[in-house]
Formats: C-alpha cells, sequence, structure tokens
C-alpha cells in the first residue's frame, strides 16, 4: 500500500511517499481502509520537534533518538470504512464507516491501518462515522471535536454565559466555537486577522485579532476562557474571568500545567489544563451533535496522499483556517 514515511526530524521534505506492506488485523483489530486524514499542528510540530525542550526529549525517547524509527508514519484522523478484522471483533462488520484518532499510534498517512476495535485513552478512538457528513469532513472532526467538548463540558457551560475562546480559528478552536453557541453561550472567538471572517461565519458573536488587540484589558470579563493553544497570558486571563469562572488550556505545557494546578487551588476560580476525552463514549457524543447539526467541519484546504509534504509546508506557514485534509480515495461520496 502508499504509505508517507516520515525518514527524519525537520522540514517537510522528510515525508516520503513509498510502497509498504498492508497491515494484517490482530484478532481483537480492525483493517480500516483509510479513505481522508488530516495534517494538524500536532503533526508538523513533531515532524519538527517544534515543542519545549523537555518535551522534545521525551518525543525522541519514544520515537527515536536520532530519527524517527519506532513510529514512522505521522497523521492522528481518519475516517474510512472496514475492510477486514480479527476473529475477536463484534462491534464491526466490514464495509461499516468509521472515524477516529490513533493518538500516540499516530499512523494515519497510509492506505490502510489496522486498530484495535476498542482503542482507550492515548492509544486512540474509533466510532462509526456520522451519517451527514463526507469521509472529508468526518476526519477533520476527532482531534478538535473531542478537545472542545471535553473541556466546554468541564466548565459546565451553561446557556447565556460569556465565553472566549483563543486560538478560535485552529482544530480545537473552530469546534469549541460551535459547540459554545450549540449550548446557547455568548462567544467571543481571538485569532489572527485573516482568521476572523471564518470565525463570524461559524457563528462568534465578537472577534478580537490577537495581533492588534488584547483581551485581557479590554474591560470585559467571561464566564469561561478557553485557551486551545496555550498562550494567553495566564495572570491577565484569570484576571478577565468572573468571579467563579473557569480557565480552560489545552495546552498548557508541563511547568504551566503544574502551576495552574497550583493556583487553581489558591484562587477561586476554577482552572482546568490538560487535555483528555478520548473515549469511545465522547467520541458518540461528538457524533450525535454532529448529526444533530450543532458543529460542521471547518475545513481549508484539501490535498491528496502524494501531496502530504506539501499540505504540511502549508500547516507551517500558520495560516491554516480550521484543518487541512487529506483525501487517500479520490472521489469521496462516503
Ligand atoms: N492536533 C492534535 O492532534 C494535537 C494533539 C495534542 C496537542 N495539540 C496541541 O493543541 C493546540 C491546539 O491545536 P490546534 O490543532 O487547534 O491548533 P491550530 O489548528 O493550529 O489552531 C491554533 C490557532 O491559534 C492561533 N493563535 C496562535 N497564537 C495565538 C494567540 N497568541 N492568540 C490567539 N490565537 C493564537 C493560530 O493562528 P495564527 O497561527 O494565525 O496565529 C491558530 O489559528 C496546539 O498547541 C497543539 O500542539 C494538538
Amino acid at each position: 500500500m502508499k504509505a508517507i514515511v516520515w525518514t527524519k526530524y525537520g522540514s517537510a521534505d522528510g515525508l516520503q511517499l513509498r510502497e509498504i506492506a498492508t497491515p494484517i488485523p490482530k484478532e481483537n483489530e480492525v483493517l480500516i481502509r483509510v479513505h481522508a486524514a488530516t495534517v494538524s499542528r500536532a503533526d508538523t510540530e513533531f515532524r519538527g520537534l517544534k515543542v519545549p525542550l523537555l518535551f522534545s526529549i521525551a518525543l525522541r525517547l519514544y520515537l527515536g533518538f536520532i530519527k524517527p524509527n519506532r513510529i514512522t508514519i505521522l497523521g492522528t484522523e481518519f475516517a474510512g470504512e472496514i475492510a477486514a478484522m480479527g476473529k475477536d471483533v463484534t462491534r464491526f462488520r466490514p464495509g461499516d464507516q468509521v472515524f477516529g484518532y490513533t493518538g500516540l499510534h499516530m499512523g494515519t498517512y497510509v492506505e490502510y491501518l489496522c486498530l484495535p476495535e476498542k482503542p482507550a485513552g492515548l492509544a486512540g478512538v474509533l466510532a462509526e462515522k456520522p451519517v451527514n457528513m463526507t469521509y472529508e469532513e468526518a476526519a477533520a472532526m476527532p482531534f478538535g471535536g473531542l478537545e472542545a467538548l471535553h473541556f466546554l463540558r468541564k466548565a459546565n457551560i451553561q446557556a447565556g454565559q460569556k465565553v472566549l475562546i483563543v486560538g478560535a480559528g485552529g482544530s480545537i478552536g473552530t469546534s469549541a466555537v460551535q459547540l459554545a453557541k450549540h449550548y446557547k453561550a455568548e462567544v467571543a472567538a481571538v485569532d489572527s486577522t485573516g482568521k476572523l471572517e471564518t470565525l463570524r461565519s461559524i457563528g462568534a458573536d465578537h472577534v478580537i485579532d490577537y495581533t492588534r488587540d488584547d483581551f485581557t484589558k479590554n474591560g470585559q470579563t467571561y464566564d469561561i476562557i478557553f485557551d486551545t493553544i496555550g498562550k494567553s497570558p495566564f495572570s491577565g486571563s484569570l484576571r478577565s474571568l468572573k468571579e467563579n469562572g473557569a480557565y480552560l488550556n489545552a495546552n498548557p505545557g508541563l511547568l504551566g500545567g503544574i502551576r495552574m494546578r497550583w493556583a487553581s487551588k489558591r484562587s477561586g476560580k476554577r482552572i482546568i489544563p490538560w487535555t483528555a476525552g478520548y473515549s469511545t463514549q465522547n467520541m458518540l457524543a461528538l457524533k450525535e451533535l454532529i448529526e444533530a447539526g450543532a458543529i460542521k467541519a471547518v475545513i481549508d484546504r484539501r490535498y491528496p496522499l502524494e501531496q502530504v509534504a506539501e499540505a504540511h509546508r502549508y500547516v507551517d506557514t500558520g495560516q491554516k483556517r480550521g484543518n487541512v485534509v487529506i483525501t487517500v480515495v479520490q472521489s469521496d461520496e462516503g
């Protein structure tokens, strides 16, 4: 089968189209024919090890110290159909349409991949594809949708609340804006100039261009501040929260996360750092919300599998609005 193999840390030139063996499912695994995948910001950060030093050392230990050799294919999101399965699988049948997230195993820039029928936690998630989405749309949903759902539920979001979303134009952010509107909140969306029109189009009530304005100095206070990217000033954000408000951070970093947990004990405000929520139950909740029309996929560009390196170069520019999709099977009618 065709795969995009990750041959070195650094530029996108290290992503190379190769023929590799099609995997064979184990007894508890399904073989998925991938129709679509995505190039996320995390894929590009991993590729170039563009992460804080401590995390980059941990990543090298996990992936391979000099070059990636334990994990050699990037990509975490996919949608496709069940092509075959091991003898113990009961949850799916060949032909079922699915979408999912492979977590730390990565490996979605391929024509076929194997996953346990019930992966859990950082090993990924798998569920039936929403019936009202194409494979390309469904592939763009798992990561951002699960993160947005997890955090907004943790904050116990309520109708009428004022919610501010930092990094609103990205993968998590575009799902979070739509979900917060679904929960009938008043949404302020923060991102760079080129993303504001997209944010208005998905329902944001207010948009703030972070390259010109600082939300911590606009005199407004919010019930929930959701930083999807870990770039908001922590103390300033707490000052912009109402009494009993909640501060959510999907990317606090190791030390930032510890600091936030500590601060949460000392202030009356709820501080919820770190990522979670990768469960089948949450995937099915996400599927239901999609089928109810609460969230739509925001797709910026599509590239064929052969052009994954090109897609990475585009995500590297920082211009991505929502998601960049890799089309593995053309003429997707899924
Ligand atoms: N995708 C994954 O699988 C995954 C997994 C684990 C962790 N994460 C982490 O989760 C975080 C969010 O991921 P994502 O996929 O949603 O990222 P994304 O799609 O790149 O979205 C991030 C958005 O934040 C904007 N931004 C950057 N600096 C900002 C600032 N100071 N204020 C407001 N907005 C700002 C970016 O716009 P500009 O570039 O135009 O500034 C971009 O639109 C990332 O840090 C990523 O490493 C992702």
